[in-house]
């Protein structure tokens, strides 16, 4: 199938994990390009290798000047951004006794303020096209909370609430711009590699599924979302989760 077809994507995150994912099914689903932001530049050749419609660039999605530069620079080669995806995040886990300045700052700097900065330079120019899908990449813990990650669920309900009002904000004066958010369960990713399975054991017991989620299940409903299939969907949260209740 081809349901990227011409499609200009963007993801933040995109050099390993759920990023990935994401990036290899745009690609495999024909998009014009997929460029993958990410803050080193060790993963792109491995990438970029074999294809034509994926390129890497290092963009800080915490970095203003570097996000600005990196979307004036899209649009004038290619004219259009079509599609979204905030997929870049960190943890730093602590109770919350033991959490430092440091630590919150970080990861509402990242999971947050990112979000917001690559949104923020991206969505008026889809607005001038009158059309584009933003998909941004929450957490069950955002919806329902989690033990030692006060950092993390503060920032992944933020991106819920701004999917919402930017569900709103985006679609004014006619344009087809949609927001939605998708809602992973524990994803077997490098950011969940120094998690015991003992920890994981029970959270797979409470699943109904019976399973971590894989980064090709994210990608998939991702690819729903950001496709024309879904162009009457936005200001949604789609839990992919395998049914948990945390
Ligand atoms: N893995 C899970 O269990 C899980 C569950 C729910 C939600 N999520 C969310 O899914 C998203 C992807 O997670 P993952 O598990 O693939 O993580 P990961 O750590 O495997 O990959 C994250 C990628 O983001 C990049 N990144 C980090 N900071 C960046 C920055 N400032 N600018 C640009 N890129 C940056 C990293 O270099 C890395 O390539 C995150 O938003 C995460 O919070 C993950």
């Amino acid at each position: 199938m081809n349901r990227m077809e011409g499609k200009v994507c963007v993801v933040t995150g995109g050099a390993r994990g759920i990023g990935r994912a994401i990036v290899d099914r745009f690609a495999e689903e024909g998009a014009r390009m997929v460029f993958a932001l990410d803050v080193g530049d060790g993963a792109f050749k491995e990438l970029e290798v074999g294809r034509t419609n994926v390129k890497g660039a290092v963009v800080n999605v915490t970095d203003t000047v570097q996000i600005q530069a990196f979307v004036e620079k899209v649009v004038s080669e290619f004219g259009a951004i079509d599609v979204l995806v905030n997929n870049a995040g960190i943890t730093k886990d602590a109770l919350i006794q033991k959490m430092s300045d440091d630590d919150w700052s970080a990861v509402i700097g990242v999971n947050l303020t990112g979000v917001f900065k690559v949104t923020r330079a991206v969505a008026p120019q889809m607005m001038a096209q009158g059309r584009g899908a933003i998909v941004s990449i929450s957490s069950v813990v955002g919806l329902d909370g989690n033990i030692g990650q006060s950092n993390y669920a503060a920032t992944k309900g933020g991106v819920v609430a701004m999917t919402k009002g930017w569900a709103k904000e985006f679609a004014r004066k006619g344009a087809k711009v949609r927001a939605n958010s998708v809602s992973p369960g524990y994803c077997r990713t490098p950011m969940i590699e120094s998690v015991p399975e003992k920890v994981l054991e029970p959270i797979i017991a409470k699943t109904p599924l019976q399973r971590l989620a894989m980064p090709i299940d994210i990608a998939n409903a991702v690819l729903f979302l950001c496709s024309d299939e879904s162009e009457f969907i936005t200001g949604q949260v789609l839990r992919v989760d395998g049914g948990l209740v945390l």
